[in-house]
This record gives C-alpha cells, sequence and structure tokens, in this order.
C-alpha cells in the first residue's frame, strides 16, 4: 500500500535562474482568491489570452439538475489559433514552436519549425480548407499520425471556426467511422501511411473503409507522409500538392468565448463513446495557465509531451497550452521502445528537453528495460517531470525520480480527464512537497469534494475516502455532448446533484492530499488509454459466434489494468484457441488495438441477478484472482455458474 511518508521532501528549487511562477504561500493566497471570489480571479486570468472583444462576464455556470449550463467569459471574442501563433510573430517569429521528432531516425530528420514558419502553413492549410468548403460551426475530423501537419490541421480549423474531431490514428475504420457520422463531418484529413514503432498503419486505406459507411459528401483531405502508393478517389484531395498553391495569407476569423474548438470521443461506463465538447476561450485560458504553472514553463524551455494528438493530452499539452504560451513544443511520432528501449531519453539528450511528461506505463514499461538505456544519455538539461493518465505506483514513481530525474527533479503527478479539459489535481513545482502517487492538491479554482458513494454525502475532514467530486466549474470543462445534452447531464450531474462526478474514487489524506484509487464505473484505464467495458461488450456480441460478453478490468503490471472477457459462445459453436485468437482480431477490428482482450475466458454461463442484470462485482473479483471475497451470491440466479469460472480462471498465478 502507498504510504504518504514515503518522501516528503521539501520543494526544490527548479530553476537556476529564475524563481518558479508560485510557491507555497503563493499557491495558498491564489487558491484561496480562486475559489472565493472565482470572478475576480478569472477576469484577471482571462487577460492571459488575446481577446478580439474582451469580455464583461467572467462566470456564468450551473450545475443544478435539468439546468447545467457553463458559460465563461460568454460575450468575448477571440481566436485561438492567433492567440497560439500570430501575437508571437513581432517578438519571436524566429523562434522555434514546434520540433518535430520523427519515428525512425535513421530515416527522416527532425524538423524545426518556427511562429512564422507555423503561421506560414497553418494560413495555407486553413486556405486549402476554405477551398474545400469548410466553413465556420462545421466539423473536420483529423485521423493522422504525430507529424507536424495535425498541429497545422487543428490551428487551421480554429482559424476559420471549424470543430475538429481527432480520431486517434490507432482506431479502425469502424471507430473512424462512427466519429465522422457521430459528429457529421464535411471533411477528413488523413495521410497515406502512419510509421509507428517501425510498422505502418494504412491511414488512407483505413479512411476509404471508413468512408463506405458515411455520407457520400465527406470529402478526404490526404497528407502525404511516407509517399507510398495509396488508392484515390474521386472524394479524395492532395493536401500537400493544395497547400503548395495556396495562400499563405488568411485572416483569423472572431470565435465567440463558448464557440466550440473540437470535439473529442472518449469512453463511457455505457453505450458508445461520447463526443465531449470543448469550448474556446475557457478552454484555452486553462490549457494555457494549467501548462505555465503545473510545469513551471518558462521562456526557453523545451517543453516534451510524449502523448499523441489523438487524446486530450496531446490538445492541451502539445498543441493549445504550449504554443498559447510561446513555447517550444516537441511533438513526437514514435513510441518508447523503438528502435530502442532508449528512443525517449535519447530525445531528451538531442534537444535539450527542460520538461518531461509522460504516462506510468510507458514509465513501467522502461523501467523493465533496465536503466542503462538511461544512463547512456545526457538528462542534465531536465528540470521537471510530469506523469499522466493513471495512478503511478510508488515503485515507478522512485525509479522515474531517481534514475530519469537524479533527484532533482519535481516530478508533477496530474490528476485530470478528457472531460476537464486540464490539469485538475497537481503538485506543483516549487510549491508542493511531493509524495510518490499523490495528486495532492487542486488547481486554482477547483474544488474537489469527497462523497460518501451510496448516500452522496460529503465527507468532511481529512483521512477519509470516497468518490470525487468537483463543486463549482472551472474554464476547461467540458459544455456538452455533442448532440446530447441530455447524456451529459445524466453522465456527470446526476449520481450526485449539484456536483461534477468524476466517475473516480479518491482518498483524501491526513495533510488533506488527494490519492486517486481509480475508477469507480465501468470505465477500465489500460495504458493509460480509457475503455468503456460495455464497447470491448459490444464489439464482442457483434460476431457471430458470440451470445453473450461480460468485460472487466484486471491488474496488469505494464499496462495498469488489463481486459478480461468472459464470452458466452452461441449453441453448438465450440470454444478453441483459434476462436480466440479469432475474437481477438475482429475487436481489434471493430474498435481498435488497444481494445483487444487481454484474456478471454469461455463462460458457459454468467452470473446474474434473477431479473437477468451481470453481476460485475462478482467477474472483477475472479478477474482480479480474489475470489475469496466474493461477497452475497445469494441473489444469483444460478450460483453454480460461478463455482465453474473460478476453475476456469484465465488469471492463476
Ligand atoms: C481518467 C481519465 C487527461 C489525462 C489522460 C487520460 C485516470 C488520469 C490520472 C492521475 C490517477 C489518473 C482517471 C481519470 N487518470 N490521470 N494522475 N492519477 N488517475 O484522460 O482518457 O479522459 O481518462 O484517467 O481515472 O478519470 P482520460
Amino acid at each position: 500500500m502507498m504510504t504518504e511518508d514515503l518522501l516528503a521532501a521539501e520543494p526544490s528549487p527548479v530553476h537556476e535562474r529564475q524563481a518558479p511562477h508560485v510557491d507555497a504561500p503563493t499557491y495558498a493566497r491564489m487558491y484561496r482568491q480562486s475559489v472565493t471570489d472565482p470572478e475576480a480571479f478569472w477576469g484577471q486570468e482571462g487577460k492571459r489570452i488575446d481577446w478580439i472583444r474582451p469580455y464583461t462576464r467572467v462566470k456564468n455556470t450551473s450545475f443544478e439538475p435539468g439546468n447545467v449550463d457553463i458559460r465563461w467569459f460568454e460575450d468575448g471574442t477571440l481566436n485561438v489559433s492567433a492567440n497560439c501563433i500570430d501575437r508571437h510573430l513581432e517578438t519571436r517569429g524566429d523562434q522555434v514552436a514546434i520540433i518535430w521528432e520523427p519515428d525512425d531516425p535513421e530515416k527522416d530528420a527532425a524538423q524545426h519549425i518556427t511562429y512564422r514558419e507555423l503561421h506560414r502553413n497553418v494560413c495555407k492549410m486553413a486556405n486549402v480548407l476554405k477551398g474545400l468548403g469548410v466553413e465556420k460551426g462545421d466539423r473536420v475530423v483529423i485521423y493522422l499520425p504525430m507529424i507536424p501537419e495535425a498541429a497545422y490541421a487543428m490551428l487551421a480549423c480554429a482559424r476559420i471556426g471549424a470543430i475538429h474531431s481527432i480520431v486517434f490514428a490507432g482506431f479502425s475504420p469502424d471507430a473512424l467511422g462512427a466519429r465522422i457520422n457521430g459528429c457529421g463531418a464535411k471533411l477528413v484529413i488523413t495521410a497515406d501511411y502512419a510509421p509507428r514503432g517501425g510498422r505502418e498503419t494504412k491511414l488512407k486505406s483505413n479512411t476509404d473503409t471508413a468512408l463506405l459507411h458515411c455520407d457520400d459528401h465527406v470529402q478526404c483531405l490526404v497528407v502525404k507522409r511516407t509517399g507510398a502508393q495509396t488508392t484515390w478517389t474521386a472524394q479524395d484531395h492532395d493536401c500537400n500538392a493544395l497547400m503548395a498553391e495556396a495562400s499563405a495569407e488568411c485572416p483569423a476569423e472572431e470565435i465567440g468565448a463558448e464557440d466550440p474548438l473540437f470535439i473529442l470521443y472518449t469512453s463511457g461506463s455505457t453505450g458508445q463513446p461520447k463526443g465531449v465538447v470543448h469550448s474556446s476561450g475557457g478552454y484555452l485560458v486553462y490549457a494555457a495557465m494549467t501548462h505555465q504553472i503545473t510545469f513551471d514553463y518558462h521562456d526557453g524551455d523545451i517543453y516534451w509531451c510524449t502523448a499523441d494528438v489523438g487524446w486530450v493530452t496531446g490538445h492541451s499539452y502539445i498543441v493549445y497550452g504550449p504554443l498559447a504560451n510561446g513555447g517550444t513544443t516537441v511533438m513526437f511520432e514514435g513510441v518508447p521502445t523503438y528502435p530502442d528501449a532508449g528512443r525517449f531519453w535519447e530525445v531528451c539528450d538531442k534537444h535539450k528537453v527542460t520538461q518531461f511528461y509522460t504516462a506510468p506505463t510507458a514509465i513501467r514499461a522502461l523501467m523493465g528495460a533496465g536503466k542503462e538505456w538511461v544512463e547512456k544519455y545526457d538528462l542534465s538539461s531536465l528540470r521537471i517531470l510530469g506523469s499522466v493518465g493513471e495512478p503511478i505506483n510508488p515503485e515507478a514513481w522512485n525509479w522515474y525520480n531517481d534514475v530519469v530525474g537524479k533527484g532533482r527533479c519535481p516530478i508533477v503527478d496530474t490528476f485530470w480527464q478528457t472531460e476537464t479539459g486540464g490539469h485538475m489535481l497537481t503538485p506543483l513545482p516549487g510549491a508542493t512537497k511531493l509524495k510518490p502517487g499523490a495528486a495532492q492538491q487542486p488547481f486554482f479554482g477547483v474544488q474537489p469534494v469527497v462523497l460518501e458513494p451510496t448516500s452522496g454525502e460529503v465527507i468532511e475532514g481529512n483521512g477519509v475516502e470516497g468518490v470525487l467530486c468537483i463543486k463549482d466549474s472551472w474554464p476547461g470543462q467540458m459544455r456538452t455532448v455533442w448532440g446530447d445534452h441530455e447524456r451529459f447531464e445524466k453522465t456527470y450531474f446526476s449520481d450526485y446533484k449539484g456536483y461534477y462526478f468524476s466517475g473516480d474514487g479518491c482518498r483524501r489524506d491526513e495533510d488533506g492530499d488527494y490519492w486517486i484509487t481509480g475508477r469507480v464505473d465501468d470505465v477500465i484505464n489500460v495504458s493509460g488509454h480509457r475503455m468503456g467495458t460495455a464497447e470491448v461488450e459490444s464489439a464482442l456480441v457483434a460476431h457471430e459466434k458470440v451470445a453473450e460478453a461480460a468485460v472487466v478490468g484486471y491488474p496488469h503490471e505494464i499496462k495498469g489494468q488489463g481486459i478480461y472477457a468472459y464470452v458466452t459462445l452461441m449453441d453448438g459453436e465450440e470454444p478453441s484457441d483459434a476462436l480466440r485468437k479469432e475474437l481477438e482480431v475482429w475487436v481489434r477490428s471493430e474498435i481498435g488495438p488497444i481494445a483487444k482482450p487481454d484474456l478471454i475466458q469461455w463462460a458457459p454461463g454468467l452470473p446474474k441477478t434473477r431479473s437477468g442484470k451481470i453481476m460485475r462485482r462478482i467477474l472483477r473479483k475472479i478477474a482480479e484472482d480474489d475470489f475469496g471475497a466474493l461477497g452475497d451470491t445469494s441473489t444469483l440466479a444460478d450460483p453454480s455458474v460461478v463455482d465453474d469460472l473460478i476453475a476456469n480462471r484465465m488469471n492463476r498465478a
């Protein structure tokens, strides 16, 4: 079990030349103001970005059931792309905005893209979009590798007021098609291929397949990544050719603060993924502020977040936050272990990275490869380390701290979600005494509360545990579910009335520090990626030989959680290893490789209540190999199925 007293060093100095943006007394003072007078606090902080028409109304938010409505800076107008590019041109036009590092350093050279070049490319791309008929408010799906064009596409959409929806390049054609249809996109931007870890995903071919199930009018803009041959249809447009012709000037549209900047699909505990909608004004203020404060970003720093722009981390902390702050951000196309397990550290050394932000799953995998891979490289430029996506176990935390940070780089363990837009709980470098595994303290404006799970009562005091809710709105909060505001209210505001419910459990320790204990709903966290068990189940039952399926998480050494599927076959179907393989391939093709079950157990029957409800609590316990504590099974329609499941469980040591 994690203990609080593993490490409680005084906050270390984090910069040799400059004081941290926020020290402990400043944090306390600012936090107090942020929650006692949010109007004044955010009224001031909103000025960190440029507005076309300044706002006069700061906060207008309600978590009231039946009337959830969230607006920040609502009468202000701005342009996100101009905030991330144009406003820096005068002072830092020749500064590098994006350092692009390819998948294979032997095949491709790194690129250094200045703010001036970024401006040129984004304007060109925006003009290409306009030429294809994309207008303000239209949706554009982006299905690209981690190449500079992904950032250009995001910022080009923002420039003309189109709403982007990025689909991670690891998702299948089916998942892509569902998202194109879900948001009613006019255009998909893709590439020929996506090189990753020395292998190539056929993005264009996937897109072709996806578009078979979409409206005929959806157009396709294709970026050349590898240049290898692809199919070409009448809906396709050559992005490189069009950009070469396009004008390098494109005015930035005036956009309302509350107009959507992007939609990002994410898994929930029920049904298919939902389109999380983020705003333009509040989101950007929050992404910029958290990026600057949490990572103590200073001018001249080289900041690297290893995420993919297909996830919210890539939106807020590769593109929007760093660029709004005029920073230099590294965009990495590859994976931690290709060409070898030293890749991350080689890139840190090569580009003299100062802030490094990654996920615990990567740290655990690299820890397994051995510290000699780290020690080959000069990591003296590193100043701050970050962790995101899942709770970090103390062993991984200590390795990160000792081997990578050499004990001199504070680790910020940032807890947040696709829905929150930016960091919610995190230590701040230079302000927080660190505790391995704790997300610790709320960011400005965030009011965490611990509730008793069943009664929903607020649990006061320290040394307590319950579910994590947030009491009031913050500017980065999602505004709605695309096309389904009711689902937004139901998912986040109905279980605990008047609060935003995170879906996570948490503990507040004796010092008042927060520890996330993991999801309390049917969402699992596989390698820092969120997966709805319902989604995997519906993929499985879509297979003709499957009658029923139940999916739960189980502890996995590297991934954090693995996917454990109980499958009941149709009458007359025989279980076999070949069928198991077939189902794995099936789920990969229905959703994507990240959804592939790690373990499939043949289940002649599933434990159900007499009313037919699957008792997941029991399935979870068996998957966790903790079936000694199954609890009450007397309400089951047929208690004997449990014995069979235990006898045939897949994960015995
Ligand atoms: C879920 C959100 C936005 C970050 C990327 C994942 C878990 C995230 C932490 C952390 C413990 C964490 C939670 C959360 N999570 N960060 N530092 N410590 N748990 O975003 O896909 O929306 O997933 O990830 O369970 O609810 P996401």
